[in-house]
This record gives C-alpha cells, sequence and structure tokens, in this order.
C-alpha cells in the first residue's frame, strides 16, 4: 500500500489594517453592489508600513513551527510574486527570524498566483522519496494594482503557510493532476514596475480556458467527474470569479448551473477571500482553509482545487480531509488574526499605498512601529532589509 501523502498542519496570516469596500465606494462614487455582489468582495487587507511578505510569511508559519519543532521542515519552499528581491530568497529572511536549523533547504518560487501550487507538489516529491521528511510551504503576496483603475477593488493580502508530509493528519492528496500552460500576456509586472499591467477582461477569459483545459487533463489521467466532489476551491482574485469558473467548468461538461448549486459547492471557500482580497499565491489555500473551517465535516469527501497563474499556468487537483482533521485546524486563530484587522478609511488607505510605493523605491528609513504581529520590518538600511520578532 502506497502512504497517504498531504497537507499536515495548515495556518494563516494576514495584515494589520483592512479597507471595506463599501468605504472604497463611497470615495469613488461607485455603487457598493458592485464590490458586494459584482465582484464578491467585502473588504480587502492592507498592509502597515512595517509589513511585507516576509513578516506576513513568519506570521503564518511561527505557529506551525510551534506545533511541530523548528527542526522538523528539511524544506521551505516559499511562492510569492511580491518577492522582496531579486536574488535572495525571502525564505532566508525567515531563517534567522524564525531559528530555523542550518541543515535546511530554502528557495522561492514563482509563477503569478500558481506558485504555491508548483511547491506543493514538489513537497509531495521530496516526501515520496523519502517519507521521514516534512517540507513547509508558505506561500504570502500583497496584491497591488494602479490606484483609480477597475483593478484596484481587488486588492488584498495575505500568507498560507502549510506543512506537507507523509500520513498528514489534514487531507491527503491524490495522485492525479490535470495541468495547463500557455504563453498569454494576461497578467504580468515587469522588473522595473512596483504594480503589474493587467488586461482584466482576458485574464478572466484566459482563467476560464485554463480551468477547463486543466479539468479536461486531469479526467484524462483518471481523474474523478466533477459529481463526486464535496467542495471546490478556486484561486479567487475575487470571489465571483470561482463562481464564474465553476458555471464555466459544469456548462463545458454539459450541466446546468443554477445559483443555488454554485453557492452549494462554493459559498465554504469564499468566507476569507471575500474579506482579506487577492492575496495571489495563498489564495487558492485561503479558499482550503475557509472550507476546513466553514464546510462541516469533510472527512473522506473529495475537494476539488483549481490553481491558476496569470500568464499562464493552471492545475486541477484534490484532496481528501483525513478522519480526525478538524482537531487540527485553527479556525478560532484564523478568525481572530481577520477579526484583529484595524479598518482604516479611504484617505489613510490612499496615503498607506503612496508611502509603501516610496518604500519599494530604495533609501534608508527606520520605520514607524504600526503592526500588532509578532514580526515586523524595522528598517533598510544600505539596502538591507531589518526585520525584528518580538
Ligand atoms: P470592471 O471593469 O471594474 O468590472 O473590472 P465590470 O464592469 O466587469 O463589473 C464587474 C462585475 O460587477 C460584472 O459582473 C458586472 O455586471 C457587475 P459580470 O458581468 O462579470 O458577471 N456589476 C454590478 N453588479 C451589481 N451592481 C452593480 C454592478 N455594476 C457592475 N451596480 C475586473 C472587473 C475583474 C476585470 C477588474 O477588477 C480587474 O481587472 N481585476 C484584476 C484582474 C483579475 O482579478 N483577473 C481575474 C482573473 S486572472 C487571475 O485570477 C490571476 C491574478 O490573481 C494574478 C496572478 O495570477 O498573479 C489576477
Amino acid at each position: 500500500m502506497t502512504t497517504a501523502i498531504g497537507i499536515h498542519d495548515l495556518s494563516l496570516a494576514t495584515t494589520h489594517y483592512v479597507l471595506e469596500h463599501a468605504a472604497l465606494a463611497e470615495a469613488q462614487g461607485t455603487d457598493g453592489a458592485k464590490y458586494r455582489s459584482g465582484i464578491g468582495q467585502e473588504a480587502m487587507s492592507i498592509p502597515a508600513l512595517d509589513e511585507d511578505i516576509v513578516t506576513l510569511a513568519a506570521s503564518a508559519a511561527a505557529p506551525i513551527l510551534a506545533r511541530h519543532g523548528r527542526a522538523e521542515p528539511s524544506t521551505v519552499l516559499l511562492a510569492t510574486e511580491s518577492g522582496v528581491d531579486q536574488s535572495k530568497s525571502a525564505g532566508l529572511y525567515l531563517h534567522s527570524l524564525l531559528d530555523l536549523p542550518r541543515c535546511t533547504r530554502m528557495v522561492e518560487l514563482k509563477q503569478a498566483c500558481y506558485a504555491a501550487t508548483a511547491a506543493l507538489q514538489f513537497a509531495v516529491g521530496l516526501v515520496a522519496r523519502d517519507p521521514a521528511q516534512q517540507i513547509l510551504v508558505i506561500a504570502t503576496d500583497i496584491a497591488r494594482y494602479d490606484l483609480d483603475t477597475p483593478a484596484e477593488a481587488t486588492q488584498g493580502a495575505g500568507a498560507v503557510a502549510f506543512l506537507v508530509a507523509a500520513d498528514p493528519a489534514i487531507a491527503a492528496l491524490d495522485p492525479v493532476s490535470g495541468l495547463y500552460s500557455d504563453d498569454v500576456n494576461d497578467f504580468w509586472r515587469p522588473n522595473y514596475r512596483g504594480t503589474p499591467i493587467v488586461d482584466g477582461k482576458l485574464s478572466v477569459h484566459a482563467y476560464l480556458t485554463a480551468t477547463e483545459h486543466a479539468f479536461a487533463h486531469y479526467r484524462s489521467g483518471g481523474g474523478r467527474d466533477l459529481d463526486r466532489f464535496a467542495a471546490f476551491c478556486y484561486h479567487q482574485p475575487f470571489t465571483e470569479m470561482a463562481y464564474k469558473a465553476h458555471r464555466h467548468l459544469l456548462e463545458s461538461q454539459g450541466e446546468v448551473a443554477t445559483r443555488e448549486a454554485l453557492a452549494e459547492k462554493l459559498a465554504p471557500t469564499t468566507h476569507y477571500n471575500r474579506v482579506i482580497g487577492n492575496s495571489y499565491t495563498a489564495s487558492l489555500y485561503l479558499a482550503l482553509a475557509s472550507v476546513l473551517d466553514h464546510g462541516g465535516d469533510l472527512t473522506g469527501k473529495p475537494v476539488a482545487m483549481l490553481s491558476y497563474g496569470s500568464g499562464a499556468v493552471a492545475e486541477f487537483f484534490s484532496a481528501v480531509p483525513v478522519p480526525g482533521y478538524r482537531r487540527q485546524l485553527r479556525t478560532t486563530d484564523n478568525r481572530q488574526t481577520i477579526d484583529a484587522r484595524k479598518p482604516v478609511g479611504y484617505h489613510r488607505y490612499r496615503e498607506l499605498y503612496h508611502a509603501y510605493s516610496a518604500l519599494g523605491k530604495g533609501g534608508d528609513r527606520t520605520l514607524p512601529v504600526e503592526t500588532g504581529a509578532p514580526f515586523r520590518l524595522a528598517a533598510i538600511d544600505g539596502h538591507q532589509r531589518i526585520y525584528e520578532a518580538r
């Protein structure tokens, strides 16, 4: 019998601040219903100046290391598309922040929002070769778009850390994966830009095409039919995207998709993304956290996962929650992390946005203490990022 490999523990983090979409809509003179029901968003996480993808990653990973031990992960795979350096892996800052052993392999992965799924699959490969190994995957991103564009309402930020192991305590991954890649310019960020260039309508179309093809490949490899899944976790740049994608997938299989039928399989996956916004690589794994925390007893019931990263790569795969998984969840901590955010008004949000952009342009800075998180960016000094743990 082959040993099951999958997710052994999972923890999330988000930012210090939150902007309600109602405040954004009011300031812009936009109908609030466009955000609430049109894109399915209520709020988005906004980083404090002393937060970045490293501090979010450290906050997400620390509870996992506290539970399982610092020495456990042999490898840390950090997935991000909002990295802080072109050479050094952001994971290496975690090495000192989280006091990891020297005999750890650390690397950063990038392919837009898809990279955490690549990291998951690479982790599965390492565990298959040596089932004694545990691999820490961290998806961490800050989604920022140009102000006063249609994409502005789809910003957000968050991190999800998960431990991949043999005989997992939360969910076993099925071995079949459906893959899809295409060279498409729907969303990209050249090295000289702090924000992406995005063709919103093309990106939605590219996502739908990728979903259909990835599922077809999954089925051709012996994967389950759609009616076998208890829930569908989609990458959620905004939560209505999951509804668009699932409707498209059902209709491509000749099925009728009523709103009620869609909501039954999707609503439990959207609680976190609806109030956090797009967290790029972390978004799919926030959907997984959401369904595990809100989807009732899923023991033995397959959950579908659709990972999409612009550019574009998609993967359709599935996981099955194992007996006792609910005892491993961090549902209360997850809610507290989200509820602890401090609301900001539109004016303060714009100030933070511009200050954050200025920080990305270089120069020495000592940063004011803002975040209440256990890790913060204290300064930039001689082009070095100085972090502190508290
Ligand atoms: P937009 O032009 O502001 O919005 O752009 P719209 O006019 O298309 O309206 C959006 C929806 O709200 C529409 O519904 C409207 O009908 C509805 P739909 O037709 O789509 O079903 N609406 C209303 N509903 C109720 N009351 C109203 C009202 N008004 C309108 N009064 C867009 C929307 C998503 C394109 C924009 O926000 C954008 O460009 N976002 C960034 C790109 C993005 O998120 N793309 C998603 C797919 S690509 C992806 O997921 C990858 C990504 O995460 C990056 C990565 O991989 O790294 C982005």
